[in-house]
């Protein structure tokens, strides 16, 4: 390591991270947005706004740490089922926190990425996405994925129907192959998933990526995720020793 360490990089060391050893993709389920407000009497949109807050602060903190792919939970094939009222406003805060963080992400070197059925979303958010997408293409820093309207047995399913259309023989079907498939097929497979607001559920978040990756909850809600949450989680997934199924 040389000498220009970010100051989340020193902190981290200070605590006992190896930053040789980061998790190469961690992926965020966001849980507990709606729970927050409720507690300070208030309404369950304005938990989604400090929801952005903690995610802005999150994606530059992973950054700086030195983690080369962020994949954000923002909203799941299943949260259509929420009030409509909750639904757009979760499409417009979306659709406004990507055009507002555009410069800085640009400016940070993030590449911004999309995962999901992005078809299927309203006209502005498919178009703030795709143009943050095709701004960001050649920036080399860290990799930030929003996953809206995503569902991992959707994505299982359209990797499926891809194979198909393409005549696979099914004696050539291997993980290799449905993996190359899923929606962002050069990515690593995530190896830590961060869930806040205390449930233990996957809930239906990188299915067939997560396989083996480790999870690290806190009961903590996602508008007050921190820099020493995110060096918890790293401290935590460093402890570990991942088997992958062998005898270690
Ligand atoms: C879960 O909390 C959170 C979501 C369904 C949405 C996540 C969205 C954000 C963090 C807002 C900003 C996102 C972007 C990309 C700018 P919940 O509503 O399920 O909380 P609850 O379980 O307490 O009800």
């Amino acid at each position: 390591m040389d000498t220009k360490l970010k100051k989340i990089q020193v902190q981290a060391q200070e605590q006992g991270i190896d930053l040789e050893t980061l998790p190469h993709h961690l992926a965020i389920i966001m849980d507990g947005n709606g729970r927050w407000a409720k507690k300070k009497g208030w309404q369950r949109l304005l938990g989604h706004r400090e929801g952005y807050k903690a995610l802005r602060g999150a994606l530059l903190n992973a950054s700086d740490l030195g983690i080369k792919y962020l994949t954000v939970y923002a909203f799941s094939a299943e949260n259509w089922r929420r009030p409509s009222e909750e639904v757009e406003g979760l499409m417009s805060l979306i659709e406004k926190a990507t055009r507002e963080e555009l410069r800085i992400m640009h400016t940070n070197n993030v590449r911004l990425n999309f995962s999901g059925r992005i078809e299927e979303l309203p006209a502005g958010l498919r178009d703030a996405l795709e143009t943050g997408m095709e701004m960001t293409a050649n920036n080399t820093g860290i990799v930030f994925t929003l996953a809206v309207n995503y569902g991992g047995r959707a994505e299982i399913v359209d990797a499926v129907k891809d194979l198909i259309a393409a005549e696979f023989d099914p004696e050539d079907i291997t993980e290799e192959l449905i993996s190359a498939h899923l929606y962002n097929p050069h990515q690593p497979d995530p190896d830590l998933m961060i869930r806040t607001a205390g449930e233990m559920r996957w809930s239906n978040f990188l299915l067939f990526q997560g396989a083996y990756c480790e999870l690290w909850v806190t009961q903590d809600p996602w508008p007050e995720f921190s820099k020493q949450h995110l060096l918890a989680a790293v401290k935590e997934f460093q402890r570990r020793t991942r088997k992958f199924g062998a005898v270690v």
